[in-house]
């Protein structure tokens, strides 16, 4: 989507909509100016009741040639106290759903009377249009192609520059949802690779690698060897590094480390059917850091980045690890396999390894990790672990800030206990029917290595199974963790 800041009156504006907040106080400073030009159509509408204030909820209505641009949306925002940048995107995502099958451009007024500044709403209503539009009916047969091509904002074009870097961050989460939305059968392990192969011949200062089966063997990655053994598609651990151009802090290399299951039946302690294809969501993880990783390149941060992708399918089948194998991860801790389905954290311990032993200084991993997060925290908030209190803050304010919602969870070390095994270093999993994303993040702790480390279990909001209600309206992949990753990204670069 093309997207513009234009310096013009909101009554000036040629677009097919024009859109206007209306507030649960009334119509907004934009919106009286605009109803001046009306004769008072838009307060009508309110008064007998046509117009509604909630976000989520816009009104188009036709002006027959009263204005330059052909129609009026009046797009909900709630209370003036409490509107943000969640309800501008719920807003403008309403807009772009009702008016975007009959319009080419949508012009969205920046609002003075709004509690937010201009340039905070000018990139919520892009995020927002960019996130709103968004179709994962990609594998329809009928055209799928949008009509809305053209986003304008109206007002001061000091805001240009971030109206910019909005739409591009909204493109790079929008290729992270394609990636997640893509059927198992496409969205294979060597996809991934060729997917990250592609983002590095498309920067300049990217590079990307892929290890196969063999060579994970090679390096003494058990744990993910054995999860990948039960299936016909191979492995890759993916890897892509970017050495930004200009100087970059010194001493400071983020790693980004991903889940990628790209199909999690749980092997051998196989999951129930019902629901079982949104496990094609399991690879949430990778695809964002493989995203993210493009969007900090695109975006020229000056910071150093290795991220690692463990990718492999989770199978049961003839060749499938059992319950009771006990395998060796890269950094020689041995792990006692009670269930198949806790495959995630076995394929991270060998991703954070690599991404230690490359040369990642803070880590930060993605991971669909564990049900009972989403059980918690619902499909809006990931849950954040971390071995040190300064890094999980500057992970969770990042996705605040961003718009990826996030969470503070406890690492404790007394958790550590039930994932004590009998005869190895650890179990992958508890029969303990409590405090499994803890347990989870407890296991992962012992392959973090030396050095802040953070675990953002995204088992909620990364992979949609209903539409949430807000500007993320779609079934499937949400691309949590790209706005959050750039936003972390950003601030250790500045
Ligand atoms: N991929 C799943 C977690 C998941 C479940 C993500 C639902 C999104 C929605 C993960 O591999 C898994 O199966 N976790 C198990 C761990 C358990 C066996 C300790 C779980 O949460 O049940
Ligand atoms: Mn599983
Ligand atoms: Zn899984």
């Amino acid at each position: 989507m093309q997207v513009q800041v234009q310096a013009v009156a909101p009554a000036e504006v040629e677009a097919d909509t024009l859109a206007l907040p209306l507030t649960a106080e009334g119509l907004a400073e934009t919106g009286k100016a605009i109803d001046g030009k009306l004769d008072g159509l838009l307060q009508q509408l309110l008064d007998e009741g046509e117009l509604r204030s909630e976000p989520g909820w816009a009104t188009v209505v036709n002006v027959r040639g009263q204005l330059p641009s052909k129609r009026i949306a009046v797009a909900g925002v709630g209370k003036t106290e409490d509107i943000d940048a969640d309800a501008l995107r719920t807003a403008a995502a309403a807009v772009a759903q009702e008016a975007g099958p009959y319009s080419e451009s949508v012009a969205w007024a920046l609002d003075p009377s709004l509690p937010l500044p201009a340039d905070e709403q000018a990139r919520a209503l892009v995020e927002g249009t960019l996130l709103g539009a968004y179709d994962p009916a990609r594998w329809k047969r009928e055209d799928h192609e949008p009509k809305l091509a053209t986003l304008i904002l109206c007002g001061d074009t000091d805001v240009t520059e971030g109206v910019e870097r909005a739409a591009a961050i909204s493109e790079w989460v929008n290729r992270a949802r394609d990636l997640v939305n893509s059927p198992p059968n496409e969205a294979t392990p060597e996809r991934l690779a060729a997917r990250a192969a592609e983002i590095a011949s498309e920067a300049e200062h990217v590079e990307a690698d892929a290890l196969g089966p063999a060579q994970i063997k090679e390096q003494g990655m058990g744990a993910l060897a054995a999860v990948a053994q039960g299936s016909d598609v191979e492995p890759r651990l993916v890897v892509l590094r970017y050495e930004p151009p200009q100087p970059a802090k010194p001493d400071f290399v983020l790693g980004l480390v991903g889940k990628a299951i790209t199909f999690d039946t749980g092997g051998i302690s196989l999951k129930p059917s019902l629901h079982m294809q949104d496990m094609k969501g399991d690879m949430a993880g990778g695809a964002a850091v493989i995203e993210a990783t493009g969007a900090i390149a695109d975006l020229g941060l000056p910071i150093r980045v290795i991220s690692v992708v463990a990718a492999c399918e989770n199978m049961p089948g003839g060749h499938a690890y059992r319950p009771g194998d006990i395998l060796t991860a890269a950094n020689g801790k041995t792990i006692e396999v009670t269930n198949t389905d806790a495959e995630g954290r076995l394929v991270l311990a060998d991703a954070l390894w690599y991404a230690r032993e490359h040369g990642a200084t803070h880590i930060l991993d993605l991971a669909t990790l564990t049900g009972a997060m989403e059980l918690a925290l619902g499909d809006l908030y990931a849950g954040v672990f971390a071995n040190d209190d300064d890094w999980r803050e500057q992970v969770v304010d990042a996705g605040e800030a961003s718009g990826d919602h996030a969470w503070e969870f406890p690492l404790h070390p007394r958790y550590r206990r039930y994932v004590d095994s009998a005869f190895a270093d650890l179990k992958n999993s508890s029969d303990l029917r409590q405090a499994s994303p803890a347990l989870a993040a407890a296991f992962l702790e012992e392959f973090a290595g030396e050095g802040p480390w953070a675990h953002a279990d995204i088992a909620g909001p990364a992979f949609l199974e209903r539409p949430r209600g807000d500007y993320l309206s779609q079934r499937g992949g949400t691309g949590y963790g790209v706005r959050l990753i750039v936003e972390l990204a950003s601030r250790l670069a500045a």
